[in-house]
């Protein structure tokens, strides 16, 4: 299946209260961010002409568009993963339909497993760097719009607003990691091999999003920053296993120090 941007764009933007600058994508867990948004309109995916209805912890993705801060963002609740079965055009719709209403910056979050020692339970790690694990590219295909065929990675997340967002840790007295987020096709958790080999490679963090998307927003010239609630450690030994369940729980509660990091980022970034 694939999304004709154009139109999914024409139907969204007469929806929104203004033009969006900043993307917002939620992961698992992360939902509540929505609540953040002042005159929030809400659209919910089935009103996007192309997009699949997807259900998040028993909810269908939306948009909800307003203002953080006095900046106009859309925030998008919910987003298609390459294991629902959708074509990875799909999956990176979402970036493409921004580009084309005009925002320029997109901010990433997930849900991701902890590899690196430090990652504990509900930390926040800011994701300077990526590898598809996911075998397949979503710029693959023929060439969409302004996007470039060969796009350069060598600064995937911008720079400038990592440094601001590590500023707006340190004045929140909050504890902000980074580092390398591996992206695996999923959707079974990771075995305690893989866990191994993705050491190995210098993952930090596993989980199975937000590589597609980044790719396709730096194709489009858009600058991301993107961030990983920890929600659990990536295939404990000799301890519980690991559900879904869990996933959204801890996202539940480190929600709250990921929503102020974004805020402060919101309410300080250059547009
Ligand atoms: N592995 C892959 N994806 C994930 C995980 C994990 O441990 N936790 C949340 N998303």
């Amino acid at each position: 299946m694939t999304v004709d941007i154009a139109a999914a764009a024409v139907a969204l933007e007469e929806a929104l209260p203004d033009r969006p600058e900043v993307l917002l994508v939620l992961g698992s867990g992360l939902s509540g961010m929505a609540e953040l948004v002042e005159a929030a309109v809400e659209i919910p995916f089935g009103a996007v002409p192309g997009y699949p209805v997807t259900l998040v912890a028993g909810h269908p993705g939306r948009y909800v568009a307003g203002r953080i801060d006095g900046r106009p963002v859309l925030i998008q609740a919910g987003r298609f993963h390459s294991y629902e079965g959708h074509d990875m055009d799909v999956v990176a719709a979402p970036i493409r339909v921004a580009a084309a209403l005009g925002v320029g910056t997109v901010i990433l979050t997930n849900a991701a497993g902890g590899i690196a020692r430090e990652l504990e339970l509900g930390s926040i790690m800011m994701i300077d760097d990526h590898m598809n694990l996911q075998w397949r590219s979503a710029l693959a295909g023929p060439l969409v719009g302004d996007e470039q065929r060969f796009p350069d990675m060598s600064e995937p997340y911008d720079r400038r607003l990592q440094a601001l967002s590590m500023q707006v840790a340190r004045d929140l007295r909050m504890p902000l990691s980074r580092g390398t987020y591996a992206a695996v096709a999923g959707p079974s958790f990771e075995t305690p091999a893989e866990v191994r080999m993705l050491k190995f490679f210098g993952a930090d963090a596993v989980g199975m999003s937000t590589v597609p998307e980044a790719t396709v927003a730096r194709a489009l010239g858009m600058r991301v920053l993107a961030f990983s609630m920890i929600s659990n450690r990536a295939a404990r030994r000799g301890g519980e296993g690991l559900s879904h369940a869990e996933v959204l729980e801890t996202g539940g509660k480190a929600s709250v120090a990921l929503e102020a990091l974004i805020r402060g980022v919101m309410e300080r970034m250059e547009p």
